[in-house]
């Protein structure tokens, strides 16, 4: 590993979290830059007590021209090794409302980040990309070969950036980046202490059946139960945010040892698919509740299964998803009961 400091851009969010624990756990060097547009600064609280040491904070809008002119500056004093960059937005149904905000802030992040990188000389880049850039043409599973398109202008934002990326590796030969697609993260810290805390009504399977486990929503819509598949509901490959977050340090591990320029898309993914049904008893058993479910029609654009083909990242990062669905559901219910309003509660009385 590197003796480098590493940017985590959008280091205070859920999957950022789970990474910057990760890294402070074996002395990784980390500054964040967020702007806590949908996370929360009692992160930083809750990273110091698991693991005794308290990150870097640069708060700042990398989508602005004057936060990347604050970020530049904060960072000139530091040897930087490159960036994890998992800023942007990230809610499929909003970016069909506000495509162009979307558009706005997921391009203009990646191109201010990159233009950072290049004033401080560092070369190296770990994107935060999505299957969500995998057209429903594919059939699963699906590898990083598969067709690229996407339903809505959260994924194209995804396209766009991995090719941004691309085109200045390629202008710059030093460059070296790796866009992760991840399927779909879920779960939390063995500790409980940080994990996803969406705003509003969550748009995703895990955080809605949580919320209804621990009563602040009625039921769990199940969206179509007439799909191709074994119990009729959807399937997806879910993956535990600790394997993900380990993904990227198998990414960080990959480039601090290659000096070679180089772009490579590389699925994160457990390979494996379970269903809505299959999901909510397993959530259901964890949390030792039932769990009321109510059958609906399908949600549009949403395809009958989606699963990764891994292969890549064993192969080139050594790195395999091993947590199963029930550590998922337990991980994912330690951290909803015991905050049940996310980090609200935390936040009106300083820790
Ligand atoms: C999973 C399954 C639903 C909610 C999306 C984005 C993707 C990524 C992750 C990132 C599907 C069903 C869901 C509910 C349900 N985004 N479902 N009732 O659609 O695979 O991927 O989230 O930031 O880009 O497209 O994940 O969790 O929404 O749905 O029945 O209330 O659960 O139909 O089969 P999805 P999901």
């Amino acid at each position: 590993m590197t003796s480098k400091s590493i940017i985590l851009a959008g280091g205070a969010g859920y999957i950022g979290s789970h990474i910057a624990a990760l890294m402070l756990a074996r002395d990784i060097d980390i500054i964040i830059i967020d702007n806590f547009a949908n996370s929360s600064p009692v992160v930083f609280d809750r990273l110091e007590r698991i693991t005794g040491r308290r990150p870097k904070l640069i708060e700042a809008d990398l989508a602005s021209a004057q936060g990347a002119a604050t970020v530049l500056d904060e960072l000139r004093p530091h040897d930087i090794w490159g960036a994890v960059h998992l800023a942007g937005l990230k809610a499929v149904g909003e970016s069909v409302e506000q495509p162009s905000r979307y558009y706005d802030v997921n391009i203009n992040t990646t191109l201010n980040l990159i233009n950072i990188l290049d004033q401080l000389n560092a070369t190296k880049l770990v994107f935060s990309s999505s299957a969500s850039v995998y057209g429903a043409e594919n059939k699963s599973p699906v590898s990083e070969e598969g067709v690229l398109s996407a339903a809505n202008p959260y994924g194209s934002t995804k396209i766009l950036n991995e090719r941004l990326l691309a085109d200045h590796a390629r202008a710059r030969s030093k460059w070296q980046v790796i866009n992760l697609r991840y399927f779909n993260p879920v779960g939390a810290h063995p500790s409980g202490l940080i994990g996803e805390d969406p705003t509003g009504i969550p748009n995703n399977l895990f955080p809605y059946i949580a919320q209804v486990a621990v009563g602040r929503r009625p039921h769990v819509s199940v969206f179509g139960g007439d799909y191709d598949t074994p119990d009729g509901t959807g399937i997806r490959d879910y993956i535990h945010v600790d394997d993900l977050a380990l993904g990227h340090l198998a990414a960080v591990d990959y480039l601090t040892n290659q000096n070679r320029g180089d772009v490579m898309p590389i699925n994160l993914g457990s390979g494996h698919g379970h269903s809505v049904l299959e999901v909510i008893s397993a959530f259901s058993r964890a949390a030792g509740k039932h769990i009321p479910i109510e059958l609906v029609d399908r949600r549009p654009g949403d395809v009958a299964m989606s699963f990764a083909n891994p292969s890549r990242a064993e192969k080139l990062l050594g790195w395999a998803a091993t947590r199963s669905l029930d550590e998922m559901c337990r991980d994912h219910w330690r951290w909803q009961s015991g905050n049940r309003d996310g980090y609200r509660a935390a936040e009106s009385n300083s820790e």
